[in-house]
C-alpha cells in the first residue's frame, strides 16, 4: 500500500525511531509499504519516520535507471565503521524539489537485519554509501537541512516555497 510521505516541516520527522523487537508479519507489511511508497515516489531510499511509523527501519535502492532494480531493507541499522569524505549532492522525499550539497563520509560499514530478519554485514561507497547516512540520521531525527549553514538553510526554505507552487522536474530523491 502507498503510504503518505511527510514532508518538512512535520514535527513527526524529528521523533527518534525505536528498535524492532521482532521481525513480525506486520513489520514485513511495512517494509513492503515503504518499497512501494519509495517506488512511486520515485525516490531512492525511505525511513520509516518519513511515514510517519517510529521503527528504526529503512529501505534503499540505489540502482540506476537502466540497471535492474536493488531493493535493500535494514531494519535496526548500526553503522559500525565510518571512513573518508565525499560532498554528494542529496534529495530527500521530505523536501520535494530541493537538492543540496552535503558532506557525509564517503564508506560506511553497517549491521542491520534484513526482511526476513537475518542479521547481515555490508560494507559501501558512493551513492549507498550516502543514502545509508542519510536514512539513518532520519532515524534519529536528523534532517539535510540540519548539515546547512544558516543563509543555505534559508535559501532552501525558499526553493521548497517554489517546488510546492511548481512540483514539475523533481529527480529521484532519497
Ligand atoms: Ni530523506
Amino acid at each position: 500500500m502507498i503510504r503518505e510521505i511527510l514532508e518538512y516541516p512535520d514535527p513527526r520527522l524529528r521523533e527518534v525511531a525505536e528498535p524492532v523487537a521482532t521481525v513480525t508479519p506486520e513489520i514485513q507489511t511495512l517494509v513492503d509499504d515503504m518499497a512501494e511508497t519509495m517506488y512511486a515516489a520515485p525516490g531512492c531510499g525511505l525511513a520509516a519516520t518519513q511515514i510517519g511509523e517510529m521503527h528504526r527501519i529503512f529501505v534503499v535502492d540505489c540502482a540506476e535507471e537502466d540497471e535492474p532494480s536493488d531493493l535493500r531493507v535494514f531494519i535496526n541499522p548500526e553503522i559500525l565503521e565510518k571512513d573518508g569524505q565525499v560532498v554528494w549532492n542529496e534529495g530527500c522525499l521530505s523536501f520535494p524539489g530541493v537538492r543540496e550539497e552535503i558532506k557525509r563520509a564517503e564508506r560506511v560499514k553497517v549491521r542491520a537485519l534484513d526482511r526476513s530478519g537475518k542479521e547481515f554485514l555490508l560494507e559501501a561507497d558512493g551513492l549507498l554509501a550516502v543514502a545509508i547516512q542519510h536514512e539513518t540520521d532520519h532515524l534519529n531525527g536528523v534532517l539535510m537541512v540540519d548539515k546547512l549553514n544558516a543563509l543555505k538553510r534559508r535559501m532552501m526554505g525558499r526553493r521548497l516555497a517554489q517546488a510546492r507552487k511548481n512540483p514539475e522536474g523533481d529527480s529521484p530523491a532519497e
